[in-house]
C-alpha cells in the first residue's frame, strides 16, 4: 500500500496536528496509508468538464480531492476551465463571433465573466458526445462554495486541488495568476499546510513564486509531461511536496529498479499521475503495483473502487 511520504515539509508533524485537533471528518485525504483517488475536471467521463454539475458529482461519488483548472477573466475573476480558449468546450463561435483573435481562437481573458455566462458549456473529455443542456462555466467561487458546502453537510472533507493554467501567459496578458489564486483560496479558508488543499503547475517558478512570494503553506504540486531528471527532483522538493507525471513517464519505468516513482519518494515527494480514464486495471495497477500517493482519473467512482481492490490483492 502506498505511503504519504511528504517528509520534507514536515509531513508527519501535520499529520499528528490534524489528528490532535480533530480536523475533518476521517477521509482518505487525512489517512497517509489511503491513495487518492482525484477528480480530473471532476466527474469528467460523465459530464461536462469543470462544470457545477461535474464537482458534484465527483463529491457523490467519493472523490477524496476534486480538481479545478483556473483560468483568469477580462475583468479579473477566476474561472474553472483546462483552456485558455473557449472554442472546444463552448458555443462561443456562435454567441460572439466577432471575438476571436487573429489566430481565430476565443481567449476566456478577452471575455468578462458576464460575457462567459451567457454561454453553454458542452464540451468535454467524452469528445463527440455533445451535450448542450445549459451547462455554464463556473467560477473557481462558486466551485469552492460547493465543496465546501458538501462537506459542511456531509461531514467529510473532500479537498480541493486546483491547476494554476499557464500562469507565464496570464503574466503577459496582464494578470497575475499566482497572487490570484493565493487570494482566493485565503478567502476561502484555505492556508494551512494540514488544510485539504493542493495547489499543482507545470511551471515550477508559478510554484516558486506560490510559495515564496505568497507566502503559501499549502502543499504544492509539480505536474511534468516529460522525463524529470534527478536535479529538477531535488529543486522540486526543496519547497513542493509532490509531482504530478504523466501516467506514461510511471508506466515507462514499471520493473525498473530505481524508476520515477521511487526516485521521487526517496526525495519526501508524493506522486500522483494523470489521467486514468475508464480503465479498471489501470486504476489498479496505480494503487497497487506503481504504489503512487494519488491518481487524476475521470472516472472518480471507477478510481474508487480500484483503490479497494487494490487494497485487498
Ligand atoms: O493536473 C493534472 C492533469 O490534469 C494535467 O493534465 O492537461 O488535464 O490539466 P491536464
Ligand atoms: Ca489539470
Amino acid at each position: 500500500m502506498a505511503r504519504w511520504k511528504h517528509a520534507t515539509r514536515g509531513g508527519i508533524l501535520a499529520l499528528v496536528a490534524c489528528a490532535a485537533i480533530g480536523v475533518g471528518q476521517a477521509s482518505a485525504h487525512d489517512d497517509p496509508a489511503s491513495p487518492l483517488v482525484i477528480a480530473h475536471r471532476g466527474a469528467s467521463g460523465y459530464l461536462p468538464e469543470h462544470t457545477l454539475a461535474a464537482y458534484a458529482m465527483a463529491y457523490a461519488q467519493g472523490a477524496d480531492l476534486i480538481e479545478p483548472d483556473v483560468v483568469a477573466t477580462n475583468d479579473g475573476v477566476l474561472v474553472c476551465s483546462h483552456d485558455l480558449t473557449l472554442d472546444r468546450t463552448t458555443d462561443v463561435a456562435q454567441r460572439f463571433p466577432e471575438r476571436a483573435r487573429e489566430d481565430g481562437k476565443f481567449y476566456i481573458i478577452d471575455f468578462t465573466l458576464a460575457e462567459l455566462k451567457t454561454l453553454s458549456k458542452h464540451g468535454g473529455v467524452r469528445e463527440g458526445e455533445p451535450l448542450a443542456i445549459g451547462f455554464q462555466i463556473a467560477t473557481l467561487d462558486e466551485m469552492l462554495a460547493l465543496v465546501d458546502r458538501l462537506n459542511h453537510r456531509t461531514g467529510r472533507s473532500v479537498g480541493i486541488i486546483p491547476e494554476m493554467k499557464s500562469p507565464a501567459w496570464h503574466e503577459e496578458q496582464g494578470f497575475d495568476l499566482v497572487r490570484g489564486l493565493h487570494a482566493a483560496l485565503s478567502a476561502h479558508g484555505y492556508n494551512a499546510r494540514t488544510d485539504p488543499a493542493i495547489v499543482q503547475c507545470f511551471e515550477l517558478n508559478a510554484l516558486r513564486r506560490m510559495r515564496v512570494e505568497m507566502g503559501c503553506d499549502l502543499r504544492l504540486a509539480y505536474l511534468a509531461g516529460d522525463e524529470i531528471s534527478d536535479a529538477t527532483l531535488d529543486e522540486v522538493a526543496s519547497f513542493c511536496d509532490a509531482i504530478g507525471p504523466s501516467r506514461k513517464l510511471v508506466e515507462d519505468d514499471a520493473g525498473a529498479s530505481l524508476g520515477l516513482v521511487e526516485r521521487a519518494h526517496a526525495r519526501g515527494l508524493g506522486v500522483y499521475p494523470y489521467t486514468i480514464d475508464n480503465e479498471p486495471d489501470a486504476a489498479r495497477r496505480f494503487f497497487g503495483r506503481h504504489h503512487v500517493e494519488g491518481i487524476f482519473i475521470n472516472y472518480p467512482d471507477v478510481g474508487v473502487a480500484a483503490r479497494d481492490d487494490a487494497a485487498k490483492e
